[in-house]
């Protein structure tokens, strides 16, 4: 039987490590690729979820921060930095714990999520909440990383788009070839980027580390579909926001640092990056949960609420296959599910200890 060794074992051939690399691995990726039989009869479409909850820490950054780690550690490295709305932080924490090297995280002022902060704390991160926003943390970051022995794991990193490109790989593999359109939440555009950098190379023959010619996987490439929260859409005004404001905090982000290559994936692939609303965002959140079966953080549905605005706006063609990444697990920030479509709270109904009550409450009586 095939045991999943993690991104780096799977995907070496494609990946910046040799053999004598010491791995840094909690077996991330090899995630699923759902399903979502509503959202394609209300669409048209083939849509299929790429569950990136079901990573080791919850979300997608795992697929990063295996390279990245790995990287620091072949760069001997005893310690890594990084600015995060809550993900990066949990899965840097997670994989320096594994490393054996120290971590320090910056993350915005009560602006992260409950389940990110104790995962961060809970791994052993040294963790401090800075005055500004992710943006204000990610230049603090940085200048650590110039001046002082801290290994940058943004990012920025390359290393991290390396390791996320994974993802296109495991979508191609399991469809036998890309999908036409690939729709994704975008906050600090490396997911975009990577994504882009996958599809691209397996749509073309690839030379390896020692020179071996890989062929050709897929024969196309999907057009890449961003959806950034409204009050944080940098790439759709043409410039940075300087007060990014969304519930979705893990993209409330203003000046994204992959920003050049968010827009040549949008541009090369004929794709485009637009924006969603907070409401949409969770009537994308409640339609995953309710009607999917698929619980998300509400940064994660921004993709879905791209998909059915432009369906309601009748720009969404039919018959076509569409794979949308959901990147982080319901469980990260659960609050959400608790309030209704009109804002108000959802709170259960207390019974007595006794099955006509229950029953009468169920209105099975
Ligand atoms: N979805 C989730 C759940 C995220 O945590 C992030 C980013 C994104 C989408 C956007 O991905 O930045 O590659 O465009 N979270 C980062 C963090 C910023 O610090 O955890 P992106």
């Amino acid at each position: 039987a095939h045991v999943w060794r993690g991104v780096i074992r799977e995907y070496a051939d494609r990946l910046p490590v040799t053999e004598e690399t010491r791995v840094i691995t909690l077996g991330e990726g090899g995630t699923p690729l759902v399903e979502a039989p509503k959202l394609s009869a209300h669409t048209g479409n083939r849509v299929l979820l790429k569950v990136e909850g079901m990573n080791p820490t919850g979300s997608f950054k795992d697929r990063g921060m295996t390279m990245a780690v790995t990287s620091g550690i072949a760069d001997g490295a005893e310690a890594v930095v990084c600015a995060s709305t809550g993900n990066t932080s949990a899965s840097a924490a997670a994989y320096a714990a594994q490393a054996g090297i120290t971590c320090a995280v910056l993350v915005p002022n009560g602006k992260i999520a409950m389940g990110k902060l104790s995962q961060a704390v809970a791994h052993g991160a040294e963790l401090l909440q800075v005055e500004g926003n992710f943006d204000d943390c990610l230049e603090i970051a940085r200048k650590l990383s110039e001046n002082y022995p801290a290994y940058l794991v943004n990012s920025v990193n390359p290393a991290r788009i390396e390791g996320q490109k994974t993802a296109s790989f495991e979508v191609v593999d399991l469809l036998g070839d890309a999908p036409d359109f690939h729709f994704l939440p975008v906050g600090n555009a490396g997911n975009i980027t990577a994504y882009w950098k996958g599809y691209k190379e397996y749509a073309e023959e690839f030379t390896t580390a020692d020179g071996r010619v890989l062929p050709a996987v897929s024969t196309k490439r999907p057009a890449m579909m961003g959806f950034q929260a409204a009050g944080a859409a940098p790439l759709v005004a043409g410039y940075p926001v300087t007060e990014p404001e969304t519930i979705a905090t893990a993209i409330r982000i203003g000046n994204p640092a992959s920003w050049d290559g968010a827009i040549a994936a949008r541009d090369e692939s004929g794709g485009r990056i637009d924006s969603v609303s907070d409401e949409e965002i969770l009537e994308a959140h409640r339609w995953l949960s309710a009607k999917e079966g698929v619980f998300v953080e509400p940064a994660s549905a921004a993709g879905v609420a791209g998909l059915l605005k432009m369906h309601e706006a009748g720009e969404l063609p039919s018959g076509k296959t569409i794979v949308i990444t959901v990147t982080g697990h319901g469980l990260k920030d659960p609050q959400w599910a608790l309030r209704a479509a009109d804002g108000s709270d959802i709170t259960p109904t207390v019974v007595e200890n006794d099955v006509v009550q229950v029953a009468a409450a169920l209105g099975l009586a």
